[in-house]
């Protein structure tokens, strides 16, 4: 297994190239198969969930070409993946690839829509917490379709004739069961509404895509969104929108480290609480166009509270990396996690850099030390990564991250991206 070697203390200066989201792709890449003419998305992010999704498409049915197109100098460009699911073969998706990315059971919505019936795996529990589906099951009983669960399967039958549009109102905010059951609504008769619907720029940007392909969407950015039925999605080419929380992550280290950084060819306005809370922690950040400029001179970072929350509200993705940046500050932060009941996995890790973190239920009292060394610590998962490089990166001495797989789940070459602004990191084979 790889592991991460970082020698801390360097400041990180130059430029880092955002790719596009993970969070977009996926879905993206689920929308497939809600149309029997080609889906070629660009700007792709080289990644193992995208592999993931790509494999399990590619049990459906779904021809996938990826062309791994060679990045610019400054590390700036993506993939193209053109997915085909004129032929589908079936329509069952296996434990063995849904329990391995929760994003997998999303092809629920697009395959109940296009074909009637689908059997996907539950996707399980990880280790941010529990993620029940049950506002996926509950939307798509209201479009009409009768579900059953067998032996670890979700089975979800459509009436005769297809879903029907139907007015949803979700109990609480999810990203997923939002994007699941707009799929599925682009292909009901009639009309659907999302209420209380997730905002998140990803949503949007699949609603653009799948608007692209002929569907009828409107609101998609808000929390209410309509959706008229269509017979037919047909094929198109979209752009990945750029990764938010890449972004914020590398603000994050840029600040931790007391450096300059400039995030190129992002969408700064999709990371705008973050900056809110940074700029309240003393850190610089300037916006121009698609970029935006981070520093941090000298002075001490203070402590700032957090509250995670939904878009536009602070993100939950972006909680452990936020939380290494007030290991540091002077002061006492109070970062309350309101998404997921588990996510504080990184803080007996960050406790090994030195960092001073108690947790009381949903919230960690951050108290700012000085300064952290480094130490060998191990990843929890994907975002929690990113707070331990981000950590080992201003820690004084050597830092060995394990279980590197988590990173490349949602981080495009980390290793070379902040190598680039000088700092020394190293993949161990
Ligand atoms: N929830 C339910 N029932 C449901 C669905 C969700 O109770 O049927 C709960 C969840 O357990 C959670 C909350 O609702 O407590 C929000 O979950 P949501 O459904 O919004 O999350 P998700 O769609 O499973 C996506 C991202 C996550 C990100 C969350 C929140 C992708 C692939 N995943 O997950 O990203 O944290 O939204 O913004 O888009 C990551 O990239 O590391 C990651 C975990």
């Amino acid at each position: 297994m790889d592991r991460i070697r970082i020698l801390g203390g360097q400041p990180l200066m130059g430029r880092i190239a955002i790719s596009g989201a993970k969070n977009a792709a996926l879905p993206l890449m689920t929308a497939a198969l809600a149309s029997d003419e080609p889906l070629v998305l660009e700007n792709l992010p080289r990644l193992t969930d995208v592999r993931t999704l790509a494999r399990l498409l590619s049990e459906l049915g779904v021809e996938t070409a990826l062309e791994e197109l060679p990045r610019a100098g400054d590390g700036s460009g993506g993939d193209r993946l053109t997915l085909n699911a004129a032929n589908i073969t079936s329509t069952t998706a296996s434990y063995e690839l849904v329990s391995k990315m929760r994003a997998s059971f999303w092809v629920l919505g697009p395959l109940v829509a296009r074909f009637g019936e689908a059997k996907v795996s539950l996707p399980g529990g990880c280790a941010i917490g529990a993620r029940p589906v049950d506002l996926y099951i509950k939307g798509l009983e209201k479009m009409g379709c009768e579900i059953e669960l067998d032996e670890g399967y979700v089975i979800a039958r459509a009436p005769k004739g297809g879903l029907q549009g139907a007015v949803i109102r979700s109990p609480l905010v999810s990203v997923g069961a939002t994007h699941t059951l707009m799929m599925a609504a682009a292909l009901a008769n009639g009309v659907t509404t999302l209420e209380n619907a997730a905002r998140e720029p990803e949503v949007a940007d699949l609603a653009e895509c799948l608007n692209a392909m002929g569907a009828k969407i409107e609101g998609a950015g808000t929390s209410s969104i309509r959706i008229e039925g269509v017979k037919k999605l047909h094929g198109t080419t979209h752009k990945v929108l750029p990764d938010r929380i890449e972004t914020g992550s590398y603000a994050m280290a840029a600040a931790m480290t007391g450096g300059e950084v400039t995030l190129t060819g992002t969408r700064p306005d999709t990371i705008e609480a973050a900056l809110t809370v940074m700029r309240a922690a003393g850190v610089e950040a300037l916006v121009k166009g698609d970029e935006i400029t981070v520093r941090r001179n000298g002075s001490r970072l203070q402590a700032v509270d957090v509250v995670t929350q939904v878009y536009p509200g602070f993100p939950t993705d972006l909680q452990a990396q936020f939380m290494t940046l007030m290991t540091c500050a002077e002061g006492e932060a109070e970062i309350t996690e309101t998404i997921f009941e588990n996510r504080f996995m990184h803080v007996q890790e960050l406790a090994r850099f030195g960092a001073n973190i108690s947790l009381h239920g949903d919230k960690a009292i951050v108290h700012g030390v000085e300064k952290l060394k480094g130490a060998p610590v191990m990843a929890s998962d994907l975002r929690a990564s990113a707070a331990l490089v981000i950590a080992g990166l201003a820690a004084e001495g050597e830092t060995i991250i394990n279980r590197v797989y988590h990173l490349d789940r949602g981080f495009e070459r980390i290793e070379d991206k902040l190598g680039r602004c000088g700092a020394r990191i190293e993949r161990l084979k």
